[in-house]
């Protein structure tokens, strides 16, 4: 099943949580943990923790957690042997060749040849007969032959089966072609047959950042519906996660700035130009993920969505998201076409590139944008452009920006800059104390939600599972109690799935002798899981465990398995009903 435990112990020792974290977080050491600002939501105040003494990290905001491979895999984006492998290499140790289960990872790896194989036969495709139109259509549009060869573009066939039939003769077979998106299932009158998922379509592959073919974008060649097919999420792309081109950008990316446009076309047409530093988002709005990403690479970020409805709101959602991972935005305004596609089409690249050098940042943009809702020739309509300036500023961090606009609206409308600048502090005070009762009823929210597993079983008890999780607690903290309680309670006594398999796992392995710190479970725990283990570490480390509270777990679990039993199933939602079963059922 796993990797050999002398390579998990020596991989643990070696990667201590510290130091994997440091390049990803800037922490500051308290007197017994390390904490900074958590990596995997937006947050202001610091509620990242690292536990050198368990190795392990726990997110009190967002209840992210785990060791250090769960977090490797967690930033990095990998599955667990990936995570193990990119830490071994980062320490210095060696894989072991053999003797652990890769099923998942074999599949993953099939999924990527599977892609690049497709990605060739679409490319070759285009530059054949049959893509004889589509080449055209492209070339029509302005793209060079040196942007589609370096893209990869390429066209898949208006037949049903023409990358089936050529991914057969490479020796995949149907399940991997439907794993990786790339066909799909159909049943007409009880058989199961697949089908291309890309047909009569231009293919735009995404590449990730270590040139794997992860997905691919499909255009129709006229205006029918729909005018994109995309990859779906799979065991190697998560569309939330990724950006578009950003293997190309991120080595353009001089200042510290990026462009974001709205679409593969847009990215396609501005890499020619030769603002090689554009990425797009996966036919999404903008994700929190995808900013973190960004602000790995960057500094500044450059929106350049279309000037349709569509585009505008894209810019207004994505702002705060950006913004919130610490990103600088400005927001191009763009005239003289409805996307960068077109300015450059129509006007050339020194058009962009003006447009790019005065774009208005995301104040300037934020109060033109109220100053449109406002008839400003009237006093009604000033009154009501200056609060909603205000507002705009009270929203903005910086006192410099702050002070600029304020002259300028002062300048304009002739008012005293101090009584925009004593309006914009009373605003500044309300929204603070908005966000604070915003921010605390989150925590609660996330501390009820951690409290209580998010297991369905919780409604049939909940002071089962209260039993369940201080038992676990403690005993991940005192690992010589298990030998104490042996016998005393199976895992079949257990209402929550989730603490059954942790309690089976540990005690089979201390049972033979094996250790239970957090790298050590990685293999037979998601991270979500790997979360809850180490919520439950972090919780019992604060106590000083007993047998006795075990003892009083250990009889409030079995009293409650006899209650549940007792349940007049005609009383039970669905929900608990299926739950019960299943544990009627173990
Ligand atoms: P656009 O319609 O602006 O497409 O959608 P485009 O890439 O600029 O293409 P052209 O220039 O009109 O040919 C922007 C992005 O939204 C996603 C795609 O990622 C697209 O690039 N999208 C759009 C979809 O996923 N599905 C659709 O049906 C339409
Ligand atoms: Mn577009």
């Amino acid at each position: 099943m796993a990797l050999s435990e002398d390579f998990l112990l020596e991989l643990r020792d070696r990667a201590d949580i510290v130091s994997v974290v440091s390049p990803y977080v800037n922490l500051k050491r308290g007197s017994k943990t390390y904490v900074g600002l958590c990596p995997f939501h937006s947050e202001k105040t610091p509620s990242f923790n690292v536990y050198p003494e368990n190795n392990s990290f726990y997110c009190f905001g967002c209840g992210a957690g785990g060791s250090a491979i769960t977090f490797i895999s967690r930033i990095e984006n990998l599955a667990y042997l990936d995570a193990v492998k990119s830490l071994a290499q980062k320490f210095g140790m060696n894989m072991p060749e053999d003797g652990y289960d890769d099923t998942l990872s074999k599949r993953r790896g099939r999924i990527l040849s599977a892609n690049r194989e497709a990605a060739k036969f679409f490319h070759s495709t285009l530059l054949s007969e049959e893509g004889a139109e589509a080449l055209d259509y492209l070339l029509g549009r302005g793209f060079t032959l040196k942007s589609i060869r370096g893209f990869g573009m390429g066209f898949a066939p208006d037949r049903w089966t023409a990358l089936i039939e050529h991914l057969k003769k490479d020796g995949f077979n149907e399940s991997e072609m439907v794993d990786a998106n790339l066909a799909k299932k159909s049943t007409k009158s009880g058989r199961t047959s697949i089908y291309d998922n890309f047909r009569n379509r231009i293919i735009v592959p995404i590449i990730d950042l270590r040139g794997g073919v992860i997905a691919f974008g499909g255009r129709v060649l006229d205006d029918s519906k729909p005018k994109y097919i995309n990859t779906s999420d799979t065991l190697i792309y998560k569309k939330s996660r990724e950006l578009f081109a950003l293997n190309y950008a991120k080595n353009h990316i001089s200042d510290g700035k990026i462009i974001i446009a709205e679409g593969y076309m847009d990215v396609i047409s501005l890499h020619q130009a030769g603002f090689k530093n554009t990425v797009a988002g996966l036919g999404t709005a903008l994700t929190n993920e995808q900013a973190l990403l960004l602000s790995r690479y960057a500094k500044e970020v450059i929106l350049s969505f279309d000037s349709d409805e569509a585009g505008q709101k894209a810019v207004q959602r994505a702002i705060p998201i950006l913004t919130s991972a610490g990103l600088k935005v400005r927001v191009l305004s763009l005239s003289g076409g409805k996307d960068p596609d077109e300015i450059i089409k129509n006007h050339g690249r020194e058009r962009f590139q003006a447009l790019i050098d005065g774009a208005a940042n995301d104040i300037e943009y934020s109060i033109l944008e109220q100053r449109g809702k406002f008839d400003i020739s009237t006093d009604d309509g000033k009154l009501g452009f200056l609060k909603a300036a205000v507002n705009v500023l009270a929203a903005e961090e910086g006192m410099l920006e702050r002070d600029i606009y304020a002259s300028r609206l002062a300048d304009e409308f002739s008012v005293e800059k101090s009584s925009i600048l004593i309006q914009v502090d009373e605003a500044c005070k309300k929204l603070m104390r908005q966000r604070s009762r915003k921010e605390q009823g989150r925590l609660r929210r996330a501390a009820e939600m951690m409290g209580l597993p998010p297991n369905r079983n919780a409604k049939v008890s909940t002071r089962a599972s209260k039993a369940e999780n201080l038992l676990l607690s403690t005993l991940l903290n005192n690992p010589d109690f298990f030998k104490k309680l042996e016998g005393s309670l199976h895992s079949d006594d257990f209402s929550d799935e989730f603490c059954a398999e942790l309690f089976k796992t540990l005690s089979d392995r201390v049972s033979k002798g094996m250790g239970i710190d957090t790298e050590m479970l990685n293999a037979f725990f998601s991270p979500d899981e790997m979360s809850r283990i180490v919520k439950l570490q972090v919780d019992g480390a604060r106590v000083v465990g007993s047998l006795d509270v075990c003892h009083d777990c250990i009889k409030t679990i079995k009293e409650e398995k006899i209650d549940v039993e007792k349940i007049n199933p005609s009383e039970l939602s669905d929900d608990d009903f299926n739950n019960l079963f299943k544990s009627i059922k173990k």
